[in-house]
């Protein structure tokens, strides 16, 4: 079968289509031909090892996927060869085949297209997890989402205004601003242009935010923190912005807040019951229409790399699908 192959660390430019073996069907997991693979930014970091987590090499990129299950290995329950699923292998995605763990995939509703299940999981996953089980977050509560336009960004707004929270969205283009007044953003921030402390002040009279939710990290994270309100929660979600950057204390202190990190992967595998209750109410939400993945572009399964590079150049919005047939594509994204 066909894979895009990583062979050396670096550059996304080196990475490569092969012919490698299928991969082995094991207990627990199925093996799915893959039908549209959505990209993430940890595929980019992983690459250029970056990631916390370190694949050895050669690996193929992509954690997750949907498509149609080819067959089910030993102790599964639930899934059946010819059921569409969306599932999120640990790599190996960006593939013509791939086994995930059956616990951690799902049946997708029958009005949505592969395309818009291929990128659910994660951000959605993310996102509930850490509004829920992280930050708690109440109805009336005011919620920044930095990087807003982002795969996991977008997530926050649309599930923070179901949690009836006020939502002030933060990213680096009146474009990508557009796109999440869209999805329902209170008040937006542009952060190239703007001081993110001043206007979140301005906004809130003076209060600051009860949740900033942070996939960004750096110079960002960091006015964010200026920003909170007394009692607030700093929700740390990731480092697109390649730089960590410390959390200073009294900032803390100064304004009564938590720093809270938030890692949907580890908390999937630590707790995979309460994960597919978690799971299970998005995937209603999303039959029911409440929930709409932007997908901003699908690239046929050829242009792989080009679609890595558009993540990598901070030029996506919402998610970036690889598809192997591009009629899954485009009649059925939800565009906005
Ligand atoms: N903790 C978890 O469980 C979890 C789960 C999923 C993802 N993540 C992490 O969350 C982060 C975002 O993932 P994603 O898939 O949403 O990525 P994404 O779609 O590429 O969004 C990241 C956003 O970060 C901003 N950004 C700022 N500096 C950037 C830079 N130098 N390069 C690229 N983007 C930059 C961009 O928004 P602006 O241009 O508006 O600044 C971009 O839209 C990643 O670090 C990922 O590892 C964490």
């Amino acid at each position: 079968m066909k894979a895009w192959v990583c062979q050396k660390i670096g550059d996304l430019q080196d990475l490569e289509i092969h012919e490698v073996p299928e991969p082995e069907l094991q207990p627990g997991l199925i093996k799915i031909a893959v039908r549209a693979t959505a990209l993430n930014f940890p595929d980019v970091l992983n690459v250029r090892g970056l990631y916390q987590h370190k694949p050895s090499l050669p690996f193929s990129p992509g954690m997750e996927c949907a498509g149609e299950v080819l067959a089910v290995g030993d102790g599964v329950s639930g899934f059946k060869p010819g059921d569409r699923v969306m599932a999120q292998p640990r790599g190996g995605a960006l593939a013509e085949q791939v086994c995930a763990q059956a616990d951690q995939a799902y049946q997708i509703p029958k009005n949505i297209s592969f395309v818009n299940a291929s990128g659910f999981i994660v951000a959605y996953g993310t996102s509930y997890h850490a509004f829920v089980d992280r930050g708690a977050l109440k109805s009336g509560e005011t919620v920044l989402v930095l990087g807003a336009a982002g795969g996991v960004g977008i997530t926050a707004i649309e599930l923070a205004k179901l949690f009836g929270a006020r939502v002030i969205a933060a990213a680096s283009s009146e474009a990508k601003l557009d796109l999440c007044r869209a999805y329902g953003a209170d008040d937006c921030i542009n952060y190239s242009t703007e001081s993110i402390k001043d206007r979140v002040m301005e906004l809130t009279d003076g209060l600051g935010v009860d949740i900033a939710y942070d996939p960004v990290g750096g110079d960002v994270m960091f006015q964010a923190l200026r920003s909170m309100a007394l009692g607030g929660r700093l929700l740390i979600i990731g480092f697109a912005s390649g730089t960590i950057g410390d959390i200073p204390a009294n900032r803390l202190l100064l304004r009564q807040c938590q720093a809270v990190g938030v890692a949907f992967g580890s908390y999937s595998r630590a707790f995979p019951d309460a994960t597919r209750k978690r799971m299970n109410v998005l995937v209603d939400w999303l039959d029911g229409g409440k929930l709409k993945p932007h997908v901003s572009k699908v690239f046929p399964f050829a242009e792989g790399r080009s679609a890595l590079q558009m993540l990598a150049d901070r030029k996506a919005l919402g998610k970036v699908v690889v598809a192997f047939d591009e009629s899954l594509g485009n009649d059925t994204l939800y565009r906005h």
